[in-house]
């Protein structure tokens, strides 16, 4: 079932997700060569405390820190190290998610650290405009699937591939509820779209071939051929017509001028 949230919900949700965008649209001037991902958890943590929310991954399933921050052929679920120093070249992805009374949000933007090569720019706006070719079906009236379809289409267009592993889910009194949202399979499928649904839609992405496998620390999860990944998340709410976008900074919350 999947659970259709009120005015009052999506507030709450809005607000929590609001805090997320702006962590994340801060991160961009953190982010560089020597920094390292317990550095950036840190930063994460006390920016959520800092607003008087509390971390949603923090000991979700026990995981042990605020943020996961993945580098390079991590795909999702990095855990944050002081010893893993982040280098010039390098690109980083960090997820994270707040709970405001009770009420969740969920992200992940992936950053260059210094210069990057051009693949991996290109790896990086893939992914993200595979998100917005999603958004472009968060309207009532279409089926989940064609939002999957849709970001599969853009990313295997740029010649990468979708992670198949992990989906995007829906978001509210817990992160994850119904619907699994995957970010590959044909169009048309599953339910319709209707106002009030909280939906967090997440492409992860592969310079390389989808195939991933966890590290030993049983989080990490990592390219099966070494070459790098990619994340983009955000929030979304369905409406009546335009979504509502919960965890971009200065977007007013609607996807306006996007498409
Ligand atoms: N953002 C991830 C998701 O969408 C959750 C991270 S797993 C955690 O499923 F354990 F770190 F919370
Ligand atoms: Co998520």
């Amino acid at each position: 079932m999947i659970i259709i949230k009120s005015e009052h919900e999506i507030e709450l949700m809005r607000q929590a997700g609001a805090v997320a965008g702006e962590i994340l649209k801060e991160l961009a001037g953190i982010i560089k060569p020597g920094v390292s991902t317990m550095e950036i958890d840190q930063f994460v943590s006390q920016s959520i405390k800092d607003q008087g929310m509390q971390a949603a991954f923090k000991g979700y399933h026990g995981y042990p820190a605020s943020a996961c921050v993945s580098v390079n052929q991590e795909v999702v679920h990095g855990i944050p190290d002081a010893k893993r120093k982040l280098k010039e070249g390098d690109i980083v992805s960090v997820d994270l998610g707040t709970i405001y009374k009770g009420y969740y949000s969920d992200a992940a933007r992936t950053y260059p650290v210094g210069q990057i090569d051009a693949a991996a720019q290109k790896l990086i706006d893939t992914t993200k405009e595979s998100f917005f070719a999603g958004l472009t079906f968060c309207r009532p009236g279409f089926r989940l699937s064609d939002i999957s379809h849709a970001i599969q289409e853009r990313v295997e267009a740029d010649g990468f591939s979708v992670v198949r592993d992990y989906v995007g889910h829906g978001i509210g009194q817990a992160m994850h509820e119904e619907p699994q949202i995957p970010n590959y399979g044909p169009a048309g499928i599953g339910p319709r779209l209707v106002p009030g649904m909280a939906l967090a839609i997440e492409p992860m992405v592969n310079e390389g071939d989808w195939q991933v496998e966890t590290l030993s620390d049983n989080w990490t999860v990592v390219t099966c051929d070494g070459r790098r990944s990619a994340h983009y998340e955000n929030t979304v709410v369905i409406t009546e017509d335009e979504p509502l976008l919960l965890t971009v900074a200065d977007s007013g919350n609607i996807s306006r001028g996007r498409r």
